[in-house]
């Protein structure tokens, strides 16, 4: 794991919306793993902005976002389809028939779940996966207890998940309970991770995800086993970091270090 401190939350996004750009550039077919939440929003913004200014491209790409509400329709302004509709795909020239979430209004969601596993397998298995952290410490929609193998399947969301996301609701009780969520396991078979974490309200979570024990119990620990993962965060965030001296310093003294490698 490794870690990049940047000043200020600007900063932290457009370093991670570059590393994307970059893997795309290296690899125009690029198969992305895709998050949703607040923190995304601006990088989904500065990926648009380098599309329309910069001409990346997302002709070749594909995607697989992490995760969907059970019950909710794509239509739904709070579906995650319609999150990444609104804030990346119809703003970049992705064909949307590469755009893959899971559905959550599927008849059989098990099944759903097995073939969403299969899709990804059948393109090659994810090159990137972005992912945010909520406030209990998931990835995705992995809460507690989470197997840390776990593949894409239905999982109940917790209170504390219930708390942070369902104000963005028109009417929080409509919430769903449940979402289908890739597992732990599915992302950490991805070929590289980058995880976004700014804020102040999210240093505790940081702090245990990055330096405390491996748990299910939280299950951005997990990123601690892969060989291949980028943390950005901004000061804020980083503020509990005990080896926050450390992280600076190889940043910079390492001579060799390129995040764009
Ligand atoms: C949701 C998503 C997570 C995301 C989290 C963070 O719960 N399922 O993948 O990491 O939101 O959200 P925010 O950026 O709003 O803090």
């Amino acid at each position: 794991m490794e870690v990049i401190i940047r000043d200020d939350a600007t900063a932290a996004v457009n370093l991670t919306a570059r590393l994307i750009a970059e893997a795309m550039h290296k690899k125009p077919s690029t198969v992305l793993g895709l998050a949703t939440g607040r923190t995304m929003e601006a990088v989904y913004a500065e990926l648009a902005r380098l599309h329309q200014e910069e001409k990346l491209d997302f002709s070749l790409a594909k995607t697989f976002n992490l995760d969907e509400y059970i019950g909710l329709p794509p239509e739904n302004k709070n579906s995650y389809r319609y999150y990444m509709n609104y804030h990346l795909f119809k703003n970049v020239n992705i064909d949307l028939r590469n755009t893959h979430l899971p559905n959550g209004i599927a008849d059989n969601i098990d099944l759903e779940c097995e073939n969403y596993e299969k899709l990804i397998a059948e393109c090659g298995g994810i090159d990137l996966q972005l992912l945010g952290i909520g406030r209990d410490g998931h990835i995705g929609f992995n809460e507690p207890l989470s197997a840390l193998r776990s593949r894409t399947r239905s999982k109940s969301l917790t209170p504390v998940t219930f708390a942070q996301n369902s104000p963005l609701f028109d009417r929080p009780e409509d919430m769903p309970k449940r979402a289908i969520t890739m597992g732990v396991g599915t992302v950490l078979e991805s070929k590289r991770v980058l995880m976004l974490v700014v804020g102040e309200e999210k240093s505790s979570i940081l702090a245990k995800a990055v330096e405390g024990p491996v748990t299910s119990m939280i299950s951005a620990t997990a990123l601690q086993l892969h060989p291949r993962c980028t943390v950005i965060v901004d000061e804020a965030a980083a503020s509990k970091l005990k080896e926050k001296d450390y992280y600076h310093w190889i940043f910079n003294n390492e001579p060799d270090w390129d995040p764009y490698r």
